[in-house]
């Protein structure tokens, strides 16, 4: 059998300048997809990013019976035929924003049933925030080899602090509390910008909810909902525009990132600046360019609006290049470091001990054979790889691919060399003899 493994070949060394357009943002979107499960209807999205994680959404929902069609640019769910309560293993396992799927199918169907994903490349995973929440709104939960929620009754509102502000177990239960019976309160909700915009969608369908962007969510259950009467456009991707300004400090060049919003970046801005770059910002674009040596920083990653995790790996290739040694603190996946091991095979110094690493620089990066272990891990080889002389190899497409819309058109158009390639196993590219076994 003939099996293919694909890559990217970079050549890297080379300034890189010119303007990029950020597409939509993939945390914005699947809780958005998810949403759409609260009530039958036809809903429309713009400015969807085609990546495999949000082909995933659709599959999921396809599996619960929703159907979906894009109409040019525009993204056209259609839930009115979903009975479908379960998500299946295959799916979770795929993609761990399948959990979203939780909230909604309770609200509506007054039971859900998600399996549990295996381990996760970033460290554990744990759902307990999602399911305490449910249960205090009056489900019955089991949260063993799968997650079984019930609330034959419907669900009731409730009052809920989060031990953590999570992303997704605030997405989870804002879904679940706009239908349910009476009034919520959920305390140290999270702020990411993500969550505000799901809030404003579900403010479309009809929802009422107080205190969207700030750590204290107030919502008045029970509401009529019905899908927007306008396409929702989905808000430009903060992680994928902050991605890409990191080039201005490894490749030379000025990079504009346009269509974005800078005022949800304000945390990776201020650090590119304070590590020397020259940053400015207007509505909805982004400059960014190296005047001089780079400093070395001090990086805490934190929930919004401290410095986010999933733009961890790509600054700490950015601060291989800086002139000293930079402290970099991982606070929300302790294990989210398997960039390491690859930056130090492309000549980076680093040195990591349980969630901080340091980097010690300014080493010139070289070209290697390295592969992705995450979506975010994956960017940052990409950069890597584009700042060292030669030609390297990036794989592990699969996880890239879950989180970058147009990578490599979107980096040539700033003059980087960079192809997608397949190359043959080594089990399918074996010379002829020793088939024969010779
Ligand atoms: N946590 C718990 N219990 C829970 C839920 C979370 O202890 O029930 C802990 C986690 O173990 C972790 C911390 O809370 O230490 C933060 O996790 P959070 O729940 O906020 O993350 P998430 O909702 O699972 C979302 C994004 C991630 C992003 C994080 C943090 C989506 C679909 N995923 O995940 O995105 O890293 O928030 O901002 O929105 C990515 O895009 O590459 C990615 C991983």
């Amino acid at each position: 059998m003939k099996e293919d493994t694909p890559y990217l070949e970079i050549e890297g060394g080379f300034e890189l300048s010119g303007e990029v357009r950020v597409s939509g943002a993939k945390n914005a979107v699947l809780p958005v997809l998810a949403a759409t499960l609260l009530v039958p209807g036809i809903y429309r999205l713009a400015r969807v990013p085609r990546l495999l994680d949000l082909y995933t959404m659709l599959e999921l929902l396809e599996y619960l019976g929703a159907s979906f069609r894009w109409e040019e640019d525009l993204l056209v769910v259609d839930t009115q035929r979903v009975e479908g309560w379960e998500a299946p293993y295959a799916l979770v396992s795929r993609m761990r924003g399948s959990i979203l799927v939780l909230g909604a199918l309770t609200a509506r169907f007054g039971r859900a049933r998600v399996a549990k994903p295996g381990g996760c490349p970033i460290g554990p995973r744990p759902v307990d925030l999602h399911t305490r929440g449910l249960a205090l709104m009056g489900a019955r939960v089991e949260d063993q080899n799968e997650i079984w929620v019930e609330a034959p009754q419907g669900l009731r509102g409730a009052e809920i602090v989060l031990d953590f502000p999570s992303v997704t177990a605030t997405e989870n239960l804002l879904m679940a509390a706009v239908r349910a019976r009476g009034r919520s309160r959920i305390v140290n909700a999270a702020r990411e910008p993500e969550v505000e915009f799901l809030g404003r969608f579900l403010e479309a369908m009809g929802a009422k909810i107080r205190g969207l962007g700030t750590g204290v969510l107030e919502i008045e259950g029970g509401r009529e909902l019905t899908p927007p009467s306008e396409p929702v456009t989905i808000i430009p991707d903060r992680i994928e525009t902050g991605t890409y300004l990191m080039l201005a400090g490894l490749c030379g060049g000025e990079i504009t990132v346009a269509g974005t919003e800078p005022q949800y970046l304000e945390a990776p801005l201020l650090k590119l600046r304070e590590a020397g770059l020259e940053v400015e910002w207007e509505a909805d674009r982004v400059y960014a360019r190296a005047t001089g040596p780079l400093r070395p920083l001090k990086v805490v990653t934190a929930p919004y609006p401290g410095f986010p995790t999933d733009l961890q790996a790509q600054i700490m290739v950015l601060l291989t290049q800086a002139h000293g040694i930079s402290r970099i603190t991982e606070n929300l996946f302790k294990e989210r470091f398997r960039h390491v091991p690859e930056l130090q095979r492309m000549g980076a110094d680093i040195e990591q001990e349980g969630g901080i690493a340091f980097v010690r620089g300014p080493t010139p990066l070289r070209a290697a054979e390295v592969k992705a272990h995450d979506l975010r891990a994956g960017a940052s080889l990409v950069l890597a790889a584009l700042a060292a002389e030669g030609v390297s190899r990036v794989y592990g497409l699969e996880h890239l691919d879950r989180g970058y819309e147009a990578l490599e058109e979107k980096l040539r158009a700033l003059g980087a060399r960079i192809r997608r390639r397949r190359e043959e196993s080594f089990a399918a590219g074996r010379p002829s003899w020793a088939a024969r076994g010779g």
